[in-house]
């Protein structure tokens, strides 16, 4: 089995010492920072931009896994990709024009994901899938972390883990809320390779064991 990867959601970490929090779970062995832009409207919370992002790729040399649920998300992704994410994923629900924003991603030379809201199906990758170098299942309603995990989602998993496999391309899947130790090896099982994780890890006293501990199945 490939490698899983760990993203740990610093929208869980303490902003007064963000720095030091992303080099922690650096320290610690985590595989992307996952950082999650809220704008108050697409969510009804507000988090950060993209001048935490470039402040905090001054801190860590990890890769910027950037998750935009905002609206209009086309209106954000120069000034994310120029603070300095590596993956830019948005919501399918935020855009009419999913194509061309995937497609501006790309522009820019990011790897481009795709997320889909617990109630949308998987059928909507249909005509986009090839283009897309991750996509996300989100296993919480959008925008707050320590939610509960919506296990109605794990056969979504094992759909898109087969729909990426008939791509033969090497596209990751990423789940993301409410993600704990135990459903880890349940997301994990059902096809998942990359694990966001926010409020289990850094709510931990040790942030190298809690990131091993979603990486044993
Ligand atoms: C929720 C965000 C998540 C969040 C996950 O809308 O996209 O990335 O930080 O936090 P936990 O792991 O606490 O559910
Ligand atoms: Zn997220």
């Amino acid at each position: 089995m490939a490698k899983i990867k760990i993203s740990p959601s610093v929208l869980s970490a303490d902003f007064s010492k963000i720095g030091d929090e992303a080099r922690a779970i650096e320290n610690a062995g985590a595989d992307y920072v996952h950082l999650d832009v809220m704008d108050g409207h697409f969510v009804p919370n507000i988090s950060f931009g993209s001048k935490m992002i470039r402040d905090l790729r001054k801190c860590v040399k990890l890769p910027f896994d950037v998750h935009l649920m905002v609206d209009k998300p086309e209106d954000y992704i120069e000034k994310v990709s120029d603070a300095g994410a590596d993956i830019i994923t948005i919501q399918y629900e935020s855009t009419i024009h999913l194509d061309r924003t995937i497609s501006l991603i790309k522009k820019f030379k990011k790897k481009a994901g795709l997320a889909l809201n617990p109630t949308t199906s998987e059928n909507v990758l249909e005509y986009i899938i090839n283009k897309l170098d991750l996509i996300l299942v989100m296993t919480v309603n959008p925008g707050f972390g320590g939610q509960d995990f919506i296990p109605e989602q794990l056969a979504k998993i094992v759909k898109i883990k087969e729909m990426i496999e008939k791509t033969k391309k090497e596209i990751e899947l990423e789940v993301d809320g409410g993600i704990n130790d135990i459903i880890a090896k349940d997301v994990i099982k059902a096809g998942a390779n990359v694990v966001v994780s926010g409020s289990y890890i850094f709510s931990s006293s040790n942030y190298r064991n809690s990131i091993d501990s979603l990486r044993k199945v």
